[in-house]
């Protein structure tokens, strides 16, 4: 089989990068391992910035995200028992949506498959051969047991962060920069109204919260734990206890309700650089990984994609490979930007079980720098909600 861009992967970063090429007359094949309810049915991200629903609404797959997401114009930052809102509105005269990773997905799944794309979805035995080649090959297995070769130009390592594509690129010629924290989210989602018109992120002396939604019906609550906690060991009314512990103050109090889905998410942070290797370009979490505290990842990875669309578009228009040589370092410089907000953010609001009173005390003079000037709080506002995306 042949192909100009073959895609591995069919996440956020994979399905838009073949819909982005498809509009530019660029075809491509997506190898993924999982299927498709599989994809549609993981439970992931809830924030979209401002420029990722314009992304979506301009290439046609943000109808729904407009009608059902709801916006959200700033966040409240909880401490010492008490909100302090962020006007993202007033304060960057920007706004993010909140509409389900999941839904994103079905909705470019439901695009690319109307428009004949090619999606393969159950492969196994994925595996890159000849990446510095100028005909890199797929390889991998059908779900019906068919091996096949796919011959491509350019192969797109879309696989996130526990895929293949980032270990073709030899030791010798990637730098993987990592940090790991001595915590991780329990995460729930619950049958219950909201208990608040925006986001919460919560500070308090036993560890970080986060108020988050997903329908009038259903919210995503949050809370820092240890990484290897079990999440099957807590009961309901353990969980609810610790969640209003973590945001009591000023009367405030969560509305409870049946806890229908639970499960711990470890926090890192990581780079792979450089982004490309021979005609292999990794884009998403394949290439990088921030802590959720920033919202950041698939926002990350779709600015990634723009860049990557922008760059083959212009290598098919006119043969010149000048923007597939600076892709690596124009997506990166906006990757470090959004490790420093996200590695920020989860610093300022967890509590670090090795910290001491003073950790303590001083983010609190922090938390009181950034919602009591403008200047801190432009700067939450401006990277929360997204810069704009350089090519
Ligand atoms: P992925 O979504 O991981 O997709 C990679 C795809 O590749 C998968 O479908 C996988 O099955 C497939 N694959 C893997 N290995 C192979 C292989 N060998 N061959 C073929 N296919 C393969 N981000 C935000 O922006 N905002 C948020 O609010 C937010 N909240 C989050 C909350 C949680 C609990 C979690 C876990 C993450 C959150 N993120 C958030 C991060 C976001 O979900 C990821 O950054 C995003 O999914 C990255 O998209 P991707 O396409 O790069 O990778
Ligand atoms: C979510 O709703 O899942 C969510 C929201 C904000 C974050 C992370 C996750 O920072």
């Amino acid at each position: 089989m042949r192909t100009r861009v073959g895609i591995v992967g069919a996440g956020p970063a994979g399905l838009l990068l073949s819909l982005l090429l498809a509009e530019h007359g660029i075809d491509s094949v997506i190898v993924e391992t999982r299927s498709r309810a599989a994809i549609e049915e993981t439970i992931r991200a809830g924030v979209l910035e401002h420029g990722t629903v314009e992304t979506l609404r301009q290439y046609g797959v943000g109808d729904r995200a407009l009608a059902e997401g709801a916006r959200h114009d700033g966040i409240e930052l909880r401490f010492g028992g008490q909100g302090h809102r962020i006007d993202f509105a007033n304060l960057v005269g920007r706004s993010v949506w909140l509409y389900p990773q999941h839904d994103v997905l079905k909705d470019l799944i439901a695009a690319r498959l109307a428009a004949g794309a090619d999606i393969r979805f159950e492969c196994g035995d994925v595996a890159l051969r000849d990446v510095t080649s100028d005909r890199p090959v797929i390889a991998f297995t059908e779900a019906d047991g068919t091996a096949v070769e796919l011959e491509c130009d350019v192969v797109a390592g879309c696989d996130g962060s526990a895929g293949i594509s980032r270990h073709t690129i030899p030791d010798a010629a990637r730098t993987d920069y990592f940090r790991t924290y001595p915590f991780g989210w329990f995460g729930v989602l619950v049958e219950a109204p909201p208990s608040a018109p925006e986001l919460i992120y919560a500070h308090s002396e036993r560890g970080f919260a986060l108020v988050s939604t997903r329908t009038p019906t259903v919210q995503r609550l949050y809370f820092q734990c240890d990484p290897d906690e079990d999440a099957a060991a807590w009961s309901d009314d353990r969980i609810w206890a610790e969640l209003q512990a973590r945001v009591a103050g000023d009367g405030f109090s969560l509305a409870e309700g049946p806890i229908f889905q639970r499960g711990v998410i470890p926090m890192r942070s990581y780079v792979c650089e450089p982004m490309r290797y021979g005609r292999l370009f990794l884009a998403g979490d394949a290439a990088h990984t921030v802590p959720p505290t920033g919202a950041k990842g698939l926002n990350l990875a779709v600015a990634d994609v723009l860049v990557l669309a922008r760059a083959l578009d212009s290598y098919y228009a006119t043969g010149s490979t000048a923007l597939l040589d600076s892709y690596s370092d124009v997506a990166s410089r906006r990757v470090w930007r959004a490790q420093h907000f996200s590695w920020w953010m989860t610093s300022m609001l967890h509590t670090d079980p090795a910290g001491s009173a003073f950790d303590v005390r001083r983010q609190l003079g922090e938390l009181e720098s950034v919602t009591g000037s403008t200047a801190g709080s432009t700067y939450l506002a401006e990277a929360y909600t997204g810069w704009p995306v350089e090519f």
